[in-house]
C-alpha cells in the first residue's frame, strides 16, 4: 500500500467539504420531527457509497430506519471487510449551550486540535468517523489498490438501540457474509498514545414512575402527611448505591468477571492523568467504587446511573405543590457476562420491592444490549494494530471502553464475525453533548489508517 497522504492532501478540500454536507443533515433518529431528515442521511450515504465506486448499493428498508448497503467485491476469493457505521445522531439538546448551531458546521480550533476541528452533532459519532472509511475506499480504489473485498452497512437506529438490526442480519445473512467487522465508533487515548479499543458495556435502560396521591396537592395543606413521589423516588434512588460505591440490587455483581491481576496490571500500566481528567471536567475529585481505578470504574465495572429525572414544578418562580408523579430515566452499563434481560428484571423487582407504603412504582424497560470483549490475539486485532503503528509511528495499547454498541454481541452471535474497534475520536469531542466536535487531523489520519488494515488484514489471512 502506497502511502495515502499524497492523495488525502490532493482531495483534502473535497473529502472536508462532503463531509461538511454530511453533518448539514439533521439526522436525529430519536425525535420524529427529524423523519424526513434521517432518510436524506441514507440518501446521501448511498450517493457517496456510489461514487467511490461501490456496486449494489441500496437503502434497504427496515420497520423503522432504512440501512444503507454498497459493496467492492473484487475476488470472491479474497477476504471481506464489512464497515459497520451510523448515520444517525443524538439529539442537539440542550441548543442553547452550543456555540455554533449544530447543523452548520464550522471549523474551530482547540486546545486539543490545534489544525482544527468540525463542530457538528454526529462530527464525531459516528458521520465523520464512518465518512473516513468512504474516503479510504475511494482511495483504494482510485489508486487501484484495494486488496480484498469491502461491504458497507451504514444504520440508521444506532442511537436508539438499533431495535430492527437483529432481524435485518438475519434476513440478509448471504448479503453480509464477511470475515472480519471493521468499525469506527469509538475513541482513542489521544495522538501521542493511539489505542485500539477491546471492549464495549452492555445496557439496562429503565424508566421509572412513581406515584403518589392521585393528584397534585397544596404542599402547605398536605405536605407532611402524604408521601411526596419526589422526595420518594430520590430516596431510593439514593439506596441503589452503598457508601462504598457498591449497586445494591441483590444479585447484580452475580455474574460479573472480575479481571485478573495481570489484565489490572495491563490497564495500569496506560497512561493516565488523573489532574488532567478533573481540570477537563471541572470537576475537584473522582468518584466510583471503591477499590477500583477510574479507568476500570469506566470500563471493566458495571454501572448505575440516572439520565435524566423530573416531575412536580419546574417553571419559572415558585409554586407550592405536592406532586402526584415523578420520573427518572436510569441506565445501567453492563459487563461481561452480564445479561441485560436479566439485569433488568432483577432491577424491577428490587425497585418495586423498596417502594415504600404510601406510593406505587412502575418501571418500564427501554432498549437493552450485551457486553462484547475483542480478543487480542486475533488477526483483525493485529493488522489494526499494525496499520495504527505504520500510520502512527507508535504501537497502540488496547483499551476496554465504557461505551455501547449492542450491534456488536449480535454480529458475532449471528453472522459469527468478531469486529475490530479501530475509533479515531478522543474522549473531550464532546459527543453526545453540546459542542461535539470532531479533529480534522483525526480525520485525515483515519483515511491514511483504514487502507493500512485492509492491507494488512489481507496479508496476515493469506499468511
Ligand atoms: N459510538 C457510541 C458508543 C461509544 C462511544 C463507544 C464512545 C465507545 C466510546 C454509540 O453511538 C452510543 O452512543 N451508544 C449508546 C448506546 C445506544 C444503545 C444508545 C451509548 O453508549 O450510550
Ligand atoms: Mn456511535
Ligand atoms: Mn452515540
Amino acid at each position: 500500500m502506497q502511502d495515502p497522504k499524497a492523495y488525502i492532501a490532493t482531495h483534502k478540500e473535497r473529502m472536508l467539504d462532503e463531509l461538511i454536507e454530511l453533518l448539514k443533515i439533521a439526522s436525529v433518529s430519536a425525535d420524529p420531527a427529524y423523519k424526513e431528515e434521517v432518510h436524506r442521511a441514507a440518501a446521501y450515504t448511498k450517493e457517496q457509497l456510489e461514487r467511490v465506486g461501490c456496486t449494489s448499493c441500496e437503502v434497504i428498508q427496515t420497520p423503522g430506519y432504512p440501512v444503507v448497503y454498497g459493496e467492492k467485491i473484487i475476488d470472491p476469493n479474497l477476504p471481506t471487510v464489512l464497515v459497520y457505521g451510523h448515520y444517525d445522531v443524538q439529539p442537539p439538546d440542550p441548543i442553547n449551550l452550543w456555540d455554533s448551531p449544530p447543523f452548520e458546521p464550522v471549523i474551530r480550533t482547540t486546545e486539543t486540535h490545534p489544525e482544527g476541528a468540525i463542530f457538528a452533532r454526529g462530527a464525531c459519532d459516528d458521520k465523520g468517523q464512518f465518512y473516513m472509511h468512504v474516503k479510504a475506499v475511494e482511495y483504494m480504489t482510485q489508486t487501484d489498490q484495494l486488496p480484498c473485498n469491502v461491504k458497507f452497512m451504514i444504520e440508521g437506529e444506532e442511537e436508539v438501540g438499533s431495535d430492527n438490526l437483529a432481524g435485518f442480519l438475519k434476513d440478509h445473512l448471504d448479503k453480509l457474509a464477511c470475515d472480519i467487522i471493521l468499525i469506527s465508533d469509538t475513541g482513542m487515548i489521544s495522538r501521542d498514545i493511539p489505542s485500539i479499543q477491546t471492549g464495549l458495556r452492555g445496557l439496562s435502560y429503565v424508566e421509572v414512575e412513581v406515584t403518589g396521591p392521585n393528584r397534585d396537592l397544596h404542599s402547605g395543606v398536605y405536605g407532611g402527611a402524604v408521601a411526596n413521589p419526589i422526595n420518594v423516588l430520590s430516596q431510593m434512588i439514593a439506596s441503589l448505591h452503598d457508601e462504598k460505591g457498591h449497586i445494591t440490587i441483590p444479585q447484580f455483581y452475580d455474574k460479573v468477571i472480575e479481571l485478573s491481576a495481570e489484565e489490572r496490571e495491563a490497564m495500569a500500566r496506560v497512561p493516565f492523568d488523573e489532574k488532567e481528567y478533573k481540570e477537563h471536567l471541572n470537576i475537584n475529585a473522582v468518584q466510583g467504587e471503591e477499590g477500583y481505578t477510574t479507568n476500570e470504574r469506566a470500563s471493566t465495572r458495571p454501572t448505575l446511573d440516572v439520565n435524566g429525572i423530573w416531575g412536580g414544578y419546574t417553571g419559572e418562580g415558585a409554586k407550592t405543590v405536592l406532586p402526584s408523579k415523578a420520573y427518572a430515566k436510569i441506565s445501567m452499563r453492563l459487563v461481561p457476562d452480564q445479561d441485560h434481560e436479566e439485569i433488568t428484571q432483577l432491577f424491577t423487582d428490587h425497585f418495586k420491592a423498596i417502594a415504600p407504603d404510601g406510593v406505587q412504582v412502575k418501571v418500564t424497560p427501554h432498549h437493552g444490549g450485551k457486553p462484547y470483549v475483542t480478543p487480542i490475539d486475533s488477526v483483525g486485532y493485529l493488522a489494526a494494530e499494525k496499520a495504527l503503528e505504520r500510520s502512527f509511528g507508535i504501537t497502540p495499547v488496547p483499551q476496554r471502553g465504557g461505551g455501547s454498541i449492542p450491534i456488536v454481541a449480535l454480529f458475532e452471535e449471528v453472522l459469527g464475525v468478531k469486529s475490530v474497534l479501530m475509533g479515531f475520536g478522543f474522549d473531550s469531542d464532546a459527543i453526545h453533548s453540546p459542542n461535539e466536535h470532531f479533529g480534522v487531523w483525526n480525520y485525515f489520519k483515519g483515511i491514511e489508517t483504514i487502507p493500512y488494515f485492509y492491507q494488512y488484514y489481507t496479508e496476515l489471512t493469506k499468511a
